[in-house]
This record gives C-alpha cells, structure tokens and sequence, in this order.
C-alpha cells in the first residue's frame, strides 16, 4: 500500500512538474479602452493536459491565488488536448488591472469542503503554472452611466463610476455638436468596513468600488432630447448618449417593468451569475430603440445584481445594462439580495427566518451609494454604514402615479414607511394620474407558497392591503419569487370584479435569476410535481423575460414578454373606469425553450459532486417544466382547477 501511495504521488510529481516546466502565457492587447473589450489569452507548452488545468481571472494584479474573481477551465478552447489554446475575454473595468495565472488541480486535490454557491468545488492553486502580464484600461474615462428621474419635474439625475475622485463633470444639450450646459458631479465612495459581513467584509469579497458620482441635469423641457456626456478634460470623457426628458403631461407612459434580473459574467465565480439576464437587456433594449422619440422608463423592483458581497458582480451589473440605464431613467427598490444581514435593525419575531444573510454581507451600502432614487427615505442600519436610502419614494409619469416601497424595513401600520405610503397614496391626484402602480420586492400574492415568506405575505395583506383598497391603487408589482404570474383583481384573497378596491396583483421576478421555486403543492401530496392553480391565478410560466406597461388617461396595459421569443405572452388591460380585461394569448401547450433553462450556468467540468443528486430530482424537474408550459393560462372552468401533469411518474 505505502508502496502504491509512492508511486501515484511521484507520478503525480512528475505529471505537475512537467507541466510547470515548459508553459507559457501570452496576452493580446495589454491595453483596453473600456468594459467589454476583449482581450485574448494564449497559452502553450501544457505537458499531459488535463481537463482541470484552469485558467484563473485576477484583479487586483497582487491578489492572493485564491482570491480570483473567477476562473475558466483551459477546456473552453477546442486545442486544449494539444497543450496550448486560448480564450477570449470579454473584461468589465475594474479600475485595476488585470492578470491571469494557469493552475494544475487534480482530482485528489479536490476539496467537497471548498464550495461555490452551486455546490461545486472550487479549483485548487496549489500549482501555479504560469502568471500572465498585466493588461490595462488605457483612460479615466468614467464608465456604469444611468440616469434616474429627480423630484423636480424638469430634472434628470446621471451617476457614474470613475477610479479616482478627481472633479468630473456632466455636460449636456439638446444639439449632440454643441453641449452648452455643465453641471460639477458629487464623488462619494465607501469603503470595505461599511460593509456588515461576510464575504462583502473579507478580502475574497471585497473589491475598491472606485467612486460614485452624481449629477442633476437641470431646466429640461419636458418631452425633449437632451444629449450628454460625463468626465473631464484631464480625465477624458464617455462618450455620448441622450435622453427624452421626462414629461409629466406626456400622452403615453411606457415603462418596462420586472425584478430579480442579476447579471451574467463570462467566467465562473464564486456565486450563481444570470445568463439569462442578456437577453432581457437585449429585447428591453430592442423596444427603447422602437420607441423613436419617446420617452420611457426601466423599474428594477430589487434583487438587483445578486452580487451578494462579492464586489465586482456590481461592476459587471453595471456595465451590463448601461446601454438601456443611460438612454432611460432605471428606477429600482430594494429587495433581500441588496440588505438582508444578520443584525439588521428591523428583524421581527414573526419573520426571523424570513429575514438572514442573503445580501452577503452588503446590508444595503452598494445599493444605497450607486443609486440615488428621488425623495429622501433613509433608515440607520444600526452599525458603522452609511444609513440606507432608496426605501421609498414615487413619482407621476404621464397618466400613472408610480410608487416604490420597501418589504425589507417594517412596513407595518404606525411605522415611517407605513405612514409615507398613506399619505402619497390619499394625496394622488386621480384626475391627472388615474392610474395607481405600485411596487415592492417580497410578493403580497403567489402561488408560490414558500413557508419562508408565509408570514410576510400575511403581513402585508393585514398591513398594507387596506391602503392599496381604500385608495383605489391599480396594480402591485412584486418580484422575489422567479416568475411570472397575474392575478384577479384581488382583495383578501379573493377576486373582485373591478380594480377599483381590488388591485390587480403581478409577480415579475422573471428577468434572470434562475432559481425556479415550486408553485403551491397540494397539502397532502407536498413533494409531488403537481401545480394546483388557484382560481385567483389568471396567468403563470415559467419562462424569463420582463412586462411592458403602457398607459393613456383611457387605459393601463401590461404585457409580459417571453425572452424566448421576444414576443408577448400576456396582457391585462385595466380602464380608467375599473374594468379590467384579461387578453391572454391562448399558448398553454408548449415545448421547452432553450432560453428556459432551469440552471443557466454553463456546465462545470466538476459538477459531479451535483450530478448524482442531479438526477435525482431531474425526474421531479421534468414534471415541474412539463406542468409549467401546460398550464400557463388559467382555464376558467373549476373542472380544471387541479390540472394533473403529463407524464407525473417520470
Ligand atoms: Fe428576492
């Protein structure tokens, strides 16, 4: 036996060895322009490739080996087998440079301990065999660019990120050649001991953000294009983009409206990315450009870029939806993957379990300092950060008074939020603003029925219910739970006929996050993949994609759009009278989509330690999907109420 160890640990010896001896890195070009510039890694002289040779992605360039900020598995290129390949990257900047190293891990050296979020291990630096250059963003050209609405109607707030905090300014115009006006942007940044726990605290999780910086352009005419561009001389500037300034008396609201979207990263990293997000930045990003001349707006109701404390997935968020943030305001409020942390101040008995770590750390400082929504909400978060802002506030768009507030502070009756929500929603003007909407993170109403989120749920109808009935409120949009649905016109659980005292209520988490909870299961057959639809339920998938909300003084319509196929699965149409018409497209049987992925993420080379429970439930699963894509719609007659999935044995 001890004969036998010898021998596997000098082959394994040599196998390292004579991988380490002879390779070489390369990398091309050493200096980027800005996020999403790519640059080539080549490598060559691999002795004995093996398909856990690894690739890791280091920034700061003196990082720790374990301390990457992802890694690629040398396999991604189709010459791995011959000892050298390469890969192209797409890289995000992350105001420092970058290197890349190449690691040997072997499958004795595989750590169940060590694991990601998805449960697989993480690659083992215990054999480096080559460290790259440096590659390098060429200029201080400030980059992430997003505007938000401001309190004053003629106004429009852009923030950006740079490396440094030297002065930057905002200049704009409504001709591109001549950018008459300046305005001087405030720099903020935070630092890794506002942070609350672990891992945003740690050296693994934390990154230096850069700083934040925040401008109001001012004395727009309503309606207008305005161009603009953000830096300075010294630093040079962005490049320029424009904007339809807001106008409260427009004819037309458009909105594009959903939660829960992440971003995706084009490595592994230590946390589940959201492939699934591209493309509904593509096709939100299809209908702004349809839109012409016409103004629009983006709500991100929380869970905004899953970054969950490790920095730089706030990065990759931002420069991901920058080509829709800084054509329209992207508006957002808070949900449990910006806050949620293990001292935070608001944690009531009755929801203890409901309210955990899921923020990583964070509690609320990246979400707090990288947007700045209107109004002035604030609660201490009872430690050394910043107090958290952005909790709720509202504003009026064209027919539609739209509210934003918080299901992760206290909501109940008596308290701050409670009282702001009374007062904004009682001092609505109907005439102008017929249309009420508001929105929040954790759902009212889904089917759904995780125990976790029971009590918040019976909370909000106790507490918040009764304002959004007594004040007419049109609609409620929530996310958290990754799906689609639409409800009845709604009140106590039970259907009404108007939206007038009974809110139409949506769930839109569906814009990315991959992680698919069961609808309600029966109470005695809990773990079998049958879906009851309550009567309540007008419309639920589980396909990705987001809602278009378009409204006149006449009629509010919401449309849920597939990312699938771009193309509109869903509408409710609420008049300025009360009625609310149901227009669904008839589409319950359907196959899988591609783009409908249950697990987004590329497939490990070492998902092997997920495999076997993998297959367990893939039998489960396939029942989910199959009674996902048969009973979208609901069916109006009750003999259908409990529709039985095809093939429920598989
Ligand atoms: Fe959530």
């Amino acid at each position: 036996m001890i004969v036998n160890s010898s021998i596997f640990l000098l082959f394994l010896s040599l196998f390292i060895s004579s991988a380490t001896a002879n390779t070489q890195i390369s990398i091309s070009p050493k200096t980027l322009n800005r996020s999403g510039d790519s640059v080539v890694i080549k490598w060559s002289g691999i002795d004995t490739p093996s398909n856990l040779d690894w690739l890791g992605i280091y920034s700061p360039p003196n990082s720790p080996h374990n301390h990457f900020i992802g890694y690629k598995f040398l396999n991604a290129s189709s010459t791995w087998q011959s000892g050298s390949g390469s890969i192209s990257l797409p890289l995000t900047n992350l105001r420092s440079n970058y290197t890349f190293r190449i690691f040997r891990w072997t499958r004795s050296e595989i750590d169940s301990k060590h694991l990601d979020h998805d449960q697989n291990p993480l690659p083992g630096t215990k054999h480096l065999l080559a460290e790259s250059d440096q590659v390098t963003f060429g200029s201080g050209t400030p980059e992430q660019i997003h505007l938000a609405f401001e309190d004053g109607v003629d106004r429009m707030r852009v923030m950006f990120v740079a490396g440094d905090g030297e002065e930057r300014f905002v200049r704009y115009g409504e001709r591109k050649e001549r950018l008459g006006d300046s305005v001087l942007a405030r720099g903020v940044r935070y630092e890794r001991e506002d942070m609350c726990d672990a891992p945003a605290n740690t050296t693994l999780g934390w990154r230096d953000p850069g700083w934040v910086f925040d401008a109001v352009m001012e004395n727009l005419n309503g309606g207008v294009r305005y161009y603009y561009q953000v830096g300075s001389d010294s630093k040079g500037w962005s490049e320029i983009h424009s904007f339809i300034a807001r106008d409260v008396s427009s004819e037309e609201t458009i909105a594009f409206m959903f939660g829960d979207m992440g971003c995706a990263t084009p490595y592994t990293t230590f946390i589940r990315t959201q492939d699934e997000s591209i493309t509904t930045v593509k096709w939100i990003l299809r209908d702004i450009e349809a839109l012409g001349d016409k103004p629009a707006l983006v709500s991100h109701i929380g869970d905004i870029s899953y970054a969950r404390g490790y920095s730089w997935v706030w990065d990759e968020f931002f420069s991901q939806i920058e080509p829709i943030a800084s054509r329209v305001p992207y508006h957002v409020c808070i949900g449990n993957h910006e806050y949620d942390f293990p001292t935070q101040p608001w944690k009531p008995d009755w929801a203890a379990w409901t309210y955990g770590n899921d923020g990583g750390g964070e509690c609320g400082v990246p979400y707090s300092m990288r947007f700045n929504m209107p109004g002035n909400s604030s609660e201490p978060t009872g430690m050394k950060a910043p107090p958290t802002r952005n909790l709720y506030y509202s504003y009026d768009v064209g027919s539609v008074h739209f509210v934003y507030i918080s299901t992760e502070t206290n909501f109940l009756t008596g308290g701050r939020q409670y009282e702001f929500i009374k007062r904004d929603l009682e001092s609505v003007n109907r005439e102008e603003t017929p249309f009420v909407v508001v929105q929040g993170h954790r759902p009212m109403y889904t089917t759904s029925n995780e125990v976790r989120d029971a009590m918040i749920r019976q909370k909000m109808v106790e507490n918040l219910e009764p304002l959004f009935v007594e004040n007419n409120v049109t609609l409620a949009l929530w996310g958290h739970v990754h799906r689609y649905e639409r409800f009845c016109p709604i009140r106590n659980n039970t259907c009404g006929k108007q939206w007038r005292g009974s809110p139409v209520h949506l769930v839109i988490g569906m814009a990315g996050q991959d992680w698919q909870p069961i609808w309600q299961p029966r109470p005695n057959h809990p773990g079998l993949p049958i879906f009851p639809q309550p009567e309540q339920s007008m419309y639920r998938t589980g396909e990705f994609g987001y809602t278009r909300l378009v409204a006149n003084k006449e009629k509010l319509t919401v449309s849920f759009v597939g990312n699938h196929d771009g193309e509109v699965h869903d509408t409710v149409e609420m008049l300025a009278s009360g009625e609310v018409i149901s227009g669904s497209k008839d589409d319950t049987v359907k196959t899988v989509p591609a783009s409908a992925t249950l697990v987004g993420k590329p497939e490990s080379n070492v998902s092997w330690y997920v495999k076997g429970a993998g297959l367990m439930v893939l039998g489960v699963l396939l029942g989910f999907i199959i009674g996902f894509f048969t009973q979208g719609k609901k069916v109006s007659s009750s003999d259908n109420r409990w529709i039985p999935v095809k093939n429920e044995e598989t």
